[in-house]
């Protein structure tokens, strides 16, 4: 008799995406509740010998989830792009391949990273609650406050990956001058045809003056910009030439006009968060919208609540790919859900020649290379 195939999601992906699998005759279990399953719960399925395994970045897999999985799960399909929460050496020993959504995220992200530069520096928040508490009381040059324009300013895009170039084009649209930095990669292609557009734009007369963009050193981009918006994966010093854990500490701050506004769209640890409480409440910078969080979801008692800098620091709850379409499409190319079943089924059907190397959402790609001779050999 043939075996059921079996996957535990820790999360509900939506039914969409999930009746997919079921489509492929494989067993569906869903974990309920919106908090995450205990880690005890996900060891007992993985012993119990699913197949794959559905997870979200909250869902820690460590090393105890690999040995148990080992023979018997064949991968673990994480329904994010970050996959800070997964072991990957870990995986890598046991030999199960992980996988991840990159792609379908990049322009839910990048226009909410687009959207929170506006919002903050706008003072959009502000400007409700003044309605909503009722004490808008006349319309007057500068009381109560005034916001700060975003168009023609200039902004740093620090990380140039795919998300950083889709939030680095959408600024395009607000004639804003482009400094871009990033550590590893110059991409000087992209800038080529942002200044082609940035020509064009000027030719018609969209744009007032002829707007320009250049990779610049970190310093530099902090030093000159309006808005400093991050995109860099987290990287920690130990596993990293280039690290990016507290890429933004007090010297950064330092570093930033005093009304500049910096935003994060990308990993909480990027900013040094006590450096950045003591930058706001000591006016080095004007302000800031946040997404992400050293921890998550806020602690009770972060300063970043503290209510004096309310106005001035906008906290979201890492929300930037939070749309229908990104997070529950099933199709592969549109949606995080749709990207994850996908992974499983390409697993799980043997596609690709049956190798996790050569399966476009395996992240873990190093696990499955061909060991070259040598490789691994003491004598
Ligand atoms: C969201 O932050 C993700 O990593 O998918």
């Amino acid at each position: 008799m043939r075996r059921e195939v079996r996957v535990f999601a820790t999360a509900d992906i939506g039914h969409a995406a999930l009746d997919r699998l079921r489509g492929h005759g494989y067993q569906v279990e869903v974990y309920p509740d919106t908090e995450p399953p205990p880690k005890a719960l996900i060891l007992e399925r993985i012993r119990s010998g699913i197949d794959a395994l559905i997870t979200t970045l909250r869902d820690p897999i460590d090393e105890e989830c690999f040995a148990t999985g080992a023979g018997t799960l064949k991968l673990v399909a994480q329904c994010a792009v970050g996959f800070d929460n997964i072991d990957r050496e870990a995986a890598n020993r046991f030999q199960i391949p992980f996988t991840n959504t990159a792609d379908v995220l990049t322009e839910a992200t990048a226009e909410f990273a687009f959207f929170i530069m506006g919002a903050v520096s706008r003072k959009l928040y502000p400007s409700e609650k003044l309605v909503e508490q009722n004490k808008w009381t006349s319309w007057h040059p500068s009381h109560p406050f005034l916001g700060d324009e975003v168009t023609g300013k200039t902004v740093a895009v620090i990380g140039t990956g795919r998300i950083g170039k889709a939030f680095a084009k959408k600024c395009i649209g607000l004639d804003m001058d482009l400094l871009l930095y990033d550590p590893i990669l110059r991409d000087e292609r992209f800038v080529a045809f942002v200044d082609s557009e940035m020509q064009l734009r000027h030719e018609a007369e969209f744009s007032r003056a002829r707007r320009t963009v250049t990779y610049v050193s970190l310093e530099e981009a902090l030093e000159e910009a309006d808005y400093v918006s991050l995109h860099v994966p987290l990287l920690m010093r130990a596993e990293s030439g280039t690290p990016t854990h507290h890429l933004m500490n007090e010297a950064a701050f330092k570093r930033m006009k005093r009304t500049a506004y910096l935003i994060n769209t990308s990993r909480g640890p990027v900013i040094d968060e006590v450096a950045l409480y003591e930058a706001l409440l000591n006016d080095e910078i004007a302000g800031a919208a946040l997404d992400v969080y050293e921890k998550e979801p806020l602690p009770a008692d972060s300063p970043l609540r503290d209510p004096r800098l309310k106005d001035r620091l906008r906290l979201f709850h890492h929300f930037a790919s939070g749309t229908r379409e990104t997070r529950l499409s099933p199709d592969p190319e549109i949606g995080m859900a749709g990207r994850t079943v996908q992974a499983v089924i390409d697993v799980l059907e043997r596609r690709y020649d049956g190798d996790p190397a050569k399966m476009p959402y395996v992240v873990n790609k190093e696990a499955f290379l061909p060991r070259r001779r040598g490789d691994g050999e003491t004598g």
